[in-house]
């Protein structure tokens, strides 16, 4: 007797259990990712086909192009216009039965994949991106051998699509392959890379660039600038580094290159301009220039020199390349005319272009 109890118990438990499974199926949303063009067909529940249902997407009536076969809906060439969540509810009562959150989007294409290393010798990183937009979560999978074993790959905690790898020695002649794959609910696809150690060295740009002026000379710039601190050891891989140098109303660069020194003095300036300056950094046997260092300005001591107004946005476009040393119409901007309305605001846009259009050509010199 007691025995017939307990298994009675147990049935019933097991029922409670599997409606309360089924009632959750219900209710929780499931994810359905689809392909942007193709047809697509929800299955609510799983529900006969003889089951007449209808269907709602946000809480609304579906709207869009579509059709029932029985308890399914089949919506025709999805685009993102049809993603949404989507309810089914089983007639005549109106019980709700699933749940769909429907999700369109495109396979990854091969990502593009770049390698560097600008911590030589101590390692590098590979960096990724997609051209297309797939618009559903993708993720990518890293994978790097060398000298047929795999290496070790840490996320990069600071940029999204980016890995570090330690070198496993230094001076290796055997190639690195890259290979990451891109994978979504839709597909994956995959692009592999092979580089030498020595090809995808490149420092981060010079550090703290300053350039002064000489007192009683007017022809002279004193240029100064450190190390990457990114550039684990100088000592033992000391970088040489390459100095350019223009008047700002010059279109042409000079150039010096240094072996290991981290100042120069400019000594051909031509007197009163403005000059901006930049440094790059490599490694003295491989890899390539880094990138150039932020622009920074600086003009010859003058004999009797103007008041100095803030920076250098007014004298541009007055000077000429015969001009002396150019005088300055700085003041101008400082003090509004006392007049009204449009007047002031045309000035005021002249001299905002006027700084703009400086600022840009100092940021094309960079590239
Ligand atoms: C449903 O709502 C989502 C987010 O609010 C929206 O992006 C989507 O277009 C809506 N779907 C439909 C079919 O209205
Ligand atoms: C790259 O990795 C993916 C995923 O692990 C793999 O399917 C593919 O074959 C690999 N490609 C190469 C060239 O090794």
């Amino acid at each position: 007797m007691a025995n017939l109890v307990t298994s009675l118990c147990c049935v019933v438990l097991a029922a409670v259990v599997v409606a309360y499974a089924q009632r959750r199926s219900q209710l929780v949303a499931r994810n359905q990712y689809e392909r942007m063009g193709s047809d697509v067909t929800m299955q609510c529940g799983s529900l006969d086909n003889d089951a007449s249902v209808s269907w709602k997407v946000n809480g609304t009536d579906v709207k869009a192009q579509h059709h029932l076969e029985g308890p399914r809906l089949v919506l025709n060439e999805v685009d993102l216009g049809h993603n949404g969540l989507y309810s089914c509810f089983q007639n005549p009562h109106g019980e709700r039965r699933d749940t769909i959150y429907l999700h369109i989007g495109i396979p990854p294409r091969d990502p593009t994949v770049t390698c560097r290393s600008n911590t030589y010798p101590k390692g590098f990183y590979c960096s990724w991106h997609q051209l297309h937009p797939t618009y559903i979560p993708t993720t990518f999978e890293v994978d790097v051998q060398h000298n047929q074993r795999s290496l070790e790959v840490q996320k990069d905690p600071d940029h999204k699509n980016r890995c570090r790898v330690r070198f496993p020695e230094v001076f290796s002649s055997y190639p690195y392959k890259v290979n990451v794959t891109a994978v979504n609910a839709l597909g994956k696809a995959s692009t592999t890379i092979s580089f030498e150690e020595s090809s995808i060295v490149k420092p981060d740009p010079p550090e703290r660039v300053t350039a002064t002026p000489i007192r009683f000379n007017a022809r002279r710039l004193e240029v100064s600038w450190q190390s990457p601190a990114t550039w684990p050891d100088i000592d033992n891989f000391p970088l040489k580094y390459f100095l350019r140098y223009r008047p700002l109303i010059r279109e042409q660069w000079q150039h010096v290159e240094l072996s290991d020194s981290t100042s120069h003095t400019i000594t051909d300036a031509y007197a009163g301009k403005e000059y901006i300056i930049q440094v790059a950094a490599k490694d003295t046997e491989i890899g390539t220039w880094s990138d150039w260092s932020v622009a920074v300005h600086a003009t010859p001591w003058i004999e009797d020199p103007l008041p100095i107004t803030s920076t250098t946005e007014v004298d541009f476009p007055t000077e000429t390349k015969t001009s002396p040393i150019p005088s300055s119409n700085a003041p101008q901007k400082a003090e509004p005319p006392e007049c009204c309305c449009c007047l002031c605001d045309v000035n005021v846009l002249f001299l905002k272009g006027v700084g703009g259009g400086r600022g840009g050509g100092g940021g094309g010199g960079g590239g």
